[in-house]
């Protein structure tokens, strides 16, 4: 290894650590690119050189396959919240009491509350070893190949003597500006834009590709330690701040020592809020920490959060804009959600141009029109709400769900006692095919197989699989050309959708998907009508007279198949042999039992099973115990507890003989 390599390093990572952690820029773009350029050339024709903390490490990886899991030595915590000044003032009161002193001698460190996700980087003798998210605390996920890109996070510590072992953890963030600008290339290519900062520092710290994150700007800002073995020994937790930074991290600047007084915390409040838009990242509140140590470990952890810190939140952030339209979004199953059309705002680090209106009873709540001025909420994460008029517009016009699907054009309908409308279309509306899809296939319904939610969504995505009757359709070069997949998993994907054709039509009924109608209410219409034909024929009427189904669901059976697309579907389907070779050619069976409860019990000489379905296909319910309301029981031999609880309740019992002399 010779000395101009190392010398390269050396000028490399002093250069990102007084640009990326201390903000200054000493050296100009062209002396670093030519220094990397050459550090490059040398690594690529001395590979065995190569040293773990050379800057080409940030941004020469290959995507990963999987994220390892990574067990946490010292658990990652989280933090009690407080939403009010109150309530921070009393959490310190608690901490005081149980140690025995008065809050206002407490010293405290106050530190932003940064918004972006909490991670874990080990390094041992010195060396980044892995970085790994949090997880539930206890197990996160390596994203070394991530990390390692933020120029801010050091992969040598900067120590001649380093500890053998150090967890400095933190949190990863992207910077506001960073954040605009990655959205705004977004928008230029056509691709999905990041609803905030933080979710675009989560989306980047967890996908394969570190490409991808070497190209966004991503910081980092240590707030604690986890596993240490060293020699320093540490007194206070801005101690662990100071020596963190004299290892090569950055400080945030805006942390400050406060007193347990009430009046400190009021103006440390203050002092964060004003300083809240001004910051160049996102901050969602302040964290107040007791700064000694050996007072934290006196009070230790409750929960999964330590009884020595509390993080003030701000309140939700609001601004006035005005509505300019309402659209209707078609959901995955069917239901349509209005969605506010804004005049662009600012607010709480991002633009918002769209809020949700959850339901047409929320808009009458709201007394919402197009044109009014109305406020929006933005809290952390949380969708924008549209929370109330600020004053109505002069030319108001109202809000009106549409008739006709948006999408597939199918009729919409209001499910009566409830505040959802869902478009009709059902099989052929392509807002709903994925969904539709997977239920269909599902292990409940057709249970095919190998054809799981994945693929299906691939195939969906690709245009293969745009309705149910296309899975009859697939060939195996479908599938095969996929990213990992082969003629042979092609194959076991045909085979399943073969072996699931023969089915039965309670199964066939329910994996459509018609609205309301579940596995039980399928299995009562399939005892009822026996025949697809009959029942894809019969009447409101008819319909609420087979036990369990109720109005809603008959409206929602003759609207799924007054619907032609539908029909063609399904014959496209019985036309490529599904079917159901056991019912297909009985007839409609008298339901002479409907609204009964029977209950089964002791030995049957006929398997309980056909006894249930006798008693099902004449329309009764089959319970597991005795009540009141049990309408009989059929015992057989050896009947025990159930049968006496019959007796003593008088209710009627019947024994296997006469069963079979009556009903079959
Ligand atoms: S301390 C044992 N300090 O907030 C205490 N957390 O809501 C561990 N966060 O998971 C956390 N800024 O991701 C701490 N200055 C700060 C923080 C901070 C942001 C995040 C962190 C944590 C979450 C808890």
């Amino acid at each position: 290894m010779n000395a101009e390599y190392q010398q390269l390093i050396a000028n490399i990572n002093q250069w990102d650590h007084e640009y990326h952690v201390l903000d200054k820029s000493i050296i100009s773009d062209e002396v670093y690119d030519h220094a990397f350029q050459k550090l490059l050339a040398i690594e690529a024709e001395h590979p065995e050189w190569l040293r773990a903390d050379s800057p080409s490490q940030r941004v020469g990886g290959k995507p990963i396959d999987d994220f390892q899991k990574i067990e946490h030595k010292v658990r990652m915590l989280s933090l009690a919240n407080s939403f009010s000044l109150e309530e921070t003032f009393s959490f310190f009161e608690k901490a005081a009491n149980e140690l025995d002193r008065p809050t206002a001698t407490l010293d405290i460190f106050s530190e932003p509350k940064l918004d972006g996700l909490a991670i874990s980087i080990r390094y041992e003798n010195g060396l980044f070893v892995y970085a790994a998210t949090r997880g539930d605390g206890q197990v996160g996920e390596d994203v070394s190949h991530n990390i390692k890109t933020i120029r801010s996070i050091p992969l040598t510590l900067a120590s001649e003597q380093p500890p053998e072992v150090l967890e400095v953890r933190g949190e990863v963030f992207m910077p506001k500006a960073a954040f605009i600008k990655l959205n705004e290339l977004a928008l230029q290519n056509n691709s999905k834009t990041f609803v905030n900062p933080r979710n675009a520092a989560a989306g980047t710290i967890r996908q394969m590709n570190p490409k991808i994150a070497a190209e966004r700007d991503l910081q980092f800002i240590p707030y604690s330690i986890g596993d240490y073995q060293g020699e320093q020994v540490f007194a206070l937790h801005s101690d662990i701040i100071n020596y963190l930074a004299d290892l090569g991290f950055r400080k945030n600047p805006d942390c400050r020592a406060i007193t347990g007084d009430f009046a400190e915390f009021t103006a440390d409040f203050q002092r964060m809020e004003q300083l809240r838009d001004s910051l160049p990242m996102e901050i969602d509140g302040i964290v107040y920490k007791l700064d000694s140590l050996a007072l934290q470990n006196a009070l230790g952890f409750i929960a999964r959060s330590p009884k020595w810190a509390v993080a003030r939140k701000f309140p939700a952030q609001q601004v006035t804009t005005q509505l300019l339209d309402v659209d209707f979004q078609v959901g995955r199953t069917g239901a349509l959600t209005p969605v506010a059309r804004l005049t662009p705002v600012f607010v709480g680090g991002v633009t918002v141009s769209n809020a949700t209106l959850h339901n047409m009873d929320e808009i009458e709540r709201l007394g919402l029109c197009i044109g009014d001025s109305v406020e929006i909420q933005r809290a952390g994460d949380v969708i924008p709400k549209l929370v109330r008029v600020v004053q109505p517009g002069e030319q108001r016009q109202a809000i009106i769900m549409p008739e006709f699907c948006p999408v597939c054009a199918a009729p919409v309908l209001r499910i009566s006692g409830q505040a959802a409308y869902r478009c009709t279309g059902g099989l052929s509306c392509a807002a709903q095919a994925a969904e539709r899809i997977n239920h269909y296939a599902s292990r409940k319904f057709m249970n095919i197989m190998n054809l799981g939610s994945k693929l299906i969504e691939v195939l969906h995505e690709q245009g293969v699989l745009t309705t149910i009757a296309d899975i009859y359709r697939l060939k195996a070069d479908d599938i095969a050309q996929l990213e990992g997949q082969g003629e042979k998993s092609a194959q076991n994907v045909l085979d399943s959708i073969e072996a699931s054709k023969k089915t039965k039509l309670a199964t066939f009924l329910g994996a459509l998907g018609i609205p309301e109608i579940g596995e039980e209410s399928a299995k009562s219409l399939a005892n009822y009508f026996k025949t697809y034909p009959a029942l894809a024929a019969a009447s409101e009427e008819q319909l609420m007279q087979v036990p369990d189904i109720g109005p809603v669901m008959a409206k929602n059976i003759v609207a799924f198949f007054a619907d032609d697309k539908n029909c063609q579907i399904v014959d496209a389907i019985i036309a490529a042999g599904v079917n159901w070779p056991d019912e297909q050619s009985a007839p409609i069976q008298a339901q002479t039992l409907a609204g009964q409860t029977w209950v089964l019990t002791g030995t049957l000489q006929m398997p309980r099973a056909e006894a249930k379905a006798i008693l099902e296909g004449l329309g009764a319910k089959v319970a597991g115990s005795v009540s009141k309301k049990t309408t009989c029981v059929l015992a057989g031999e050896d009947a025990g507890s159930k049968l006496a609880k019959a007796q003593e309740l008088g209710v009627k019992v019947i024994d296997e003989a006469g069963f079979l002399a009556e009903f079959c």
